[in-house]
């Protein structure tokens, strides 16, 4: 059975208090469904401090070095996360990969390192809205999904969820329909089917990310393929993100 994962990515927002206050008030509900992997990537000054609060919620990086350590200035590798308890990163978020270029090589040295340093990782990959139009959309999704896969080893690829973020639905208020977001996803399976094996495609969580929000998060989560949400905005409101875990 494949994880089910709702994720935060508060990408950089929140000042410390804030950031206490809103890990504090959705810890005040109760989620009835245990099985739902629940994960906040705050900005990284806060990681340790905000695992300290004793929450439902695991705490995650939104970035990590491609290097190990050395002369790297603002940088922090998959080593120190390791060794501050921080399990979980995103990498390839498609903020990151447009304003800090960082390409599917940077990427995969990063996932290697992060591998190696036993870390949970949120791989995001999404198309933009030129690829959408003109329908190559899935061609661009199968290059990114295929680098990916074909770097790494099979033994690692349970350490690895993917998140699906059309580049188009981030912070627009424009949402992929079920459907649109469906096809996708059964489409990323197939291919991942194809990379490495049925047992391992069917085992890995695919979750969508691009202005879920607590309206349309139970039409997406009902969809076969779609596993859970990464969500931005949302995810910093307390009510809105307590329904959209509990949409799932
Ligand atoms: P929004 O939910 O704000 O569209 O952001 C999605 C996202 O980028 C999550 O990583």
């Amino acid at each position: 059975m494949r994880k089910k994962i709702v994720a935060g990515n508060w990408k950089m927002n929140l000042a410390y208090n804030e950031a206490k206050e809103l890990v504090n008030s959705l810890n005040q509900y109760q989620y009835p469904n245990q099985n739902i992997t629940k994960i906040l990537f705050p900005p990284q000054l806060y990681i340790q401090q905000l695992m300290n609060i004793n929450s439902q919620f695991l705490i995650g990086s939104q970035n990590v070095s491609q290097y190990n350590n050395g002369a790297y200035t603002g940088e922090v590798s998959a080593t120190m996360l390791t060794s501050i308890n921080c399990n979980y990163v995103l990498i390839g978020h498609s903020e990151r990969r447009h304003y800090f270029n960082e390409t599917d090589e940077i990427l995969i040295e990063k996932v290697k390192l992060a591998l190696q340093n036993n870390l949970n990782i949120i791989y995001c990959i999404g198309e933009d809205l030129i690829q959408r139009q003109n329908e190559t959309y899935l061609k661009h999704l199968s290059n990114q999904i295929s680098y990916l896969y074909n770097n790494i080893n099979k033994t690692d690829c349970y350490k690895i969820s993917i998140a699906y973020e059309p580049i188009w639905a981030i912070g627009t208020g424009l949402t992929a329909s079920p459907n649109q977001a469906e096809e996708v996803h059964a489409f990323l399976r197939n291919e991942i089917t194809k990379l490495t094996s049925i047992e391992i495609a069917e085992n890995t969580s695919i979750i969508y990310g691009g202005s879920c929000n607590a309206q349309n998060a139970k039409s997406l989560f009902e969809c076969a393929n779609i596993d859970g949400g990464l969500i931005g905005g949302a995810s910093l409101k307390t009510e809105d993100f307590y329904k959209i875990i509990n949409s799932l």
